[in-house]
C-alpha cells in the first residue's frame, strides 16, 4: 500500500501541490480496466435549445422566469456542444480519457415527452455515440439529467405517477436505437437534487416549494429509477451495464459527541445519502429517521411498490463534491437539521461555497460499499469550481488541479482498502451552465470563452492528460499560433 502525502483529516489548502511535486501514485495503481473519464450533461452544454425539432424542457421554462438564475442566464447556447461535439471529443481523446459520460435531452428525442419521436434528435445522439467510439471513448449515456419535457410537466411531471411509464417508454426508444453501441447506461442523475431542489426548495426547475409535491416526485423517481433499469435490461440483457447515479456528501456533526447534532446528522444522512439508494436494495425508505415519510407511504405507495422500487443495478454512480457539517436546529417545525456553510466555518471552499474536502469521496465509497449486495461503484462526478484567468493562452488553475489530484488519491485509498470502485469521471469536460448559478462557477478541465466558444485546456486538464498518458493537447490559441508560423 502506498502512503499518501497529505493529512487527509484536515481540509486541503486551496493550492496544495507545488507544480513539481511528484504524486505518490500513478494511473497503473488503479488497474488496467479502470475507467478514466469526464462527465457532462445535455442542458448544461448542448445549447441548440430549439434546434432540429427539439421540444422545450422545464429548464428552458425555468430559466425564462426572472430571478431564478444568477444574471438571468440560460442554456440556450451554453457550450454549444450540439455543434462542437467533435472538437470537444477530440480534446477528450487528447486528454487520454477512456470514457465520456453525457446525457440525452428527453425533449430532443420526444418533443412532447411521449408519442412521436423526433428523428433528427435521435440521430444526433446516434452521431454522438459514433463520434465517441471513433475516438476510442466509451460512451456512458445518462437518460435523465434534469431536463424534463415541458409537455410532461404540464401533466404534473414527476408528481404524476404516469411518469414511470413515460420514462420507461423513452428508455426503450434509447435502448433500441443505441443499445448496439452503448454499453454503459445511467438511468437517473442525482434524484435527490432534481426532486429536492426542484420540488421542495424551488431553486431548480420546475421551481416548486411544496412538501406534497416533493414526496410524490420522490416516490415516482424511485419507481422510475428501477423501472428504467428493468426496461434497459429487458432489451439489452447481455450487453448493457446498467447503473444509476446518486448525489452524496460525507456528513459530520457540528459538535461531535453532542447528542442533538449526532441525531440531526443521522437524519440528514437518511435524506441526503440513503433515500434513493436503499429502496433499490429492497430496504424501503429510511422512515425511522424521517418520520415525515409516513405521508409518502400513506399517500403514494401502492401495493406492490416495495417490489417495484427494487432493481439490481450493475453499478452505482457516486457523485461527490464536498462534505457537510450538520447542526441540530431547534427552530424548524420538525426540529430538523441545518447544514453549517463552509464560509461560516472559515474553511477553504470553492466558488459554489462548498468546502474543499476531497476525503469525502473516500468516506462515501466506504459507506455505499458497506451495503450487503452493493454493486460495483464508480465515481461518476467529482470536481471543483474556482475562478479562472486566461493568461497568454493558458489557464493556470492550481486549486482545481490540487482538488483533482486529491480526489483521485482518495479513490485509490478506498480501492486499496478493498472497495470495488471501477472508475473516476471528472466533472466536467468543459465549463458549462451551472444551473441556478448560471455561467459563474467553472468546473471544466477545459475553459470555454462563452463569447467566442474558444476552448483552452486548463492546467488541471493538462495534468490529467499527463497522469493518463494522453497525447499533448494544445489550446486553440496555441494551435492558431502554430498555424500562423
Ligand atoms: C451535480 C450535477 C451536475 C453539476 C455538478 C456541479 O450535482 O449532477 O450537473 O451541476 O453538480
Amino acid at each position: 500500500m502506498i502512503k499518501l502525502p497529505i493529512n487527509y483529516h484536515e481540509p486541503l489548502p486551496a493550492a496544495f501541490y507545488p507544480a513539481s511535486a511528484p504524486l505518490p501514485f500513478s494511473r497503473a495503481d488503479f488497474g488496467a480496466d479502470f475507467h478514466w473519464g469526464a462527465a457532462a450533461a445535455a442542458y448544461q452544454t448542448e445549447g441548440a435549445w430549439q434546434h432540429q425539432g427539439k421540444g422545450p424542457s422545464i429548464w428552458d421554462d425555468f430559466t425564462r422566469r426572472k430571478g431564478t438564475i444568477r444574471r438571468n442566464e440560460h442554456g440556450r447556447v451554453a457550450a454549444d456542444f450540439y455543434n462542437r461535439y467533435e472538437t470537444d471529443l477530440d480534446l477528450a481523446r487528447g486528454l487520454g480519457l477512456t470514457d465520456f459520460r453525457f446525457s440525452a435531452a428527453w425533449s430532443r428525442v420526444l418533443p412532447e415527452g411521449l408519442g412521436a419521436v423526433n428523428r433528427r434528435g435521435l440521430d444526433y445522439y446516434d452521431r454522438l455515440v459514433d463520434a465517441c467510439l471513433e475516438r476510442d471513448l466509451r460512451p456512458w449515456l445518462t437518460l435523465y439529467h434534469w431536463d424534463l419535457p415541458s409537455a410532461l410537466q404540464a401533466r404534473g411531471g414527476w408528481t404524476n405517477r404516469s411518469i414511470v411509464g413515460w420514462f420507461s417508454d423513452y428508455a426503450q426508444i434509447m435502448a433500441r436505437r443505441l443499445g448496439d453501441r452503448v454499453q454503459h447506461w445511467a438511468v437517473l442523475n442525482e434524484p435527490m437534487v432534481f426532486v429536492g431542489a426542484g420540488h421542495l426548495l424551488g431553486v431548480h426547475a420546475p421551481g416548486r416549494r411544496h412538501l406534497g409535491a416533493f414526496l410524490a416526485a420522490a416516490h415516482h423517481a424511485t419507481l422510475a429509477q428501477a423501472e428504467g433499469g428493468r426496461a434497459l435490461r429487458a432489451l439489452l440483457p447481455d450487453s448493457a451495464q446498467i447503473g444509476t447515479t446518486f448525489s452524496c456528501s460525507h456528513l459530520t456533526p457540528h459538535r461531535p459527541g453532542n447528542r442533538n447534532d449526532e441525531a440531526a446528522t443521522r437524519r440528514a444522512d437518511a435524506l441526503l445519502n440513503r433515500f434513493f439508494v436503499e429502496p433499490t436494495l429492497g430496504l424501503g425508505y429510511p422512515v425511522a429517521e424521517l418520520p415525515a415519510l409516513r405521508w409518502l407511504l400513506e399517500r403514494y405507495l401502492k401495493p406492490g411498490d416495495d417490489q417495484r422500487m427494487k432493481f439490481s443495478f450493475d453499478f452505482w454512480g457516486v457523485q461527490n463534491y464536498t462534505r457537510e457539517v450538520v447542526k441540530f436546529s431547534p427552530w424548524l417545525p420538525l426540529q430538523w437539521a441545518t447544514l453549517v456553510p463552509a464560509k461560516q466555518r472559515g474553511v477553504p471552499h470553492t466558488d459554489m461555497g462548498w468546502e474543499v474536502f476531497p476525503e469525502s469521496i473516500y468516506h462515501m465509497l466506504k459507506q455505499f460499499a458497506a451495503y450487503p449486495n452493493a454493486p460495483r461503484l464508480l465515481v461518476t462526478e467529482s470536481g471543483s469550481a474556482f475562478p479562472d484567468v486566461v493568461q497568454d493562452g493558458r489557464v493556470p488553475d492550481p486549486a482545481r488541479r490540487a482538488y483533482l489530484q486529491a480526489a483521485i488519491g482518495q479513490v485509490l485509498r478506498a480501492q486499496q482498502e478493498g472497495i470495488d470502485v471501477g472508475g473516476y469521471f471528472a466533472w466536467s469536460l468543459t465549463d458549462n451552465f451551472e444551473w441556478a448559478e448560471g455561467y459563474g462557477p467553472r468546473f471544466g478541465l477545459i475553459h470555454v470563452d462563452y463569447e467566442t466558444q474558444e476552448r483552452i485546456v486548463k492546467d488541471s486538464g493538462r495534468w490529467y492528460q499527463q497522469f493518463l498518458g494522453g497525447t499533448a493537447v494544445a489550446s486553440e490559441p496555441e494551435r492558431a499560433a502554430a498555424e500562423r508560423v
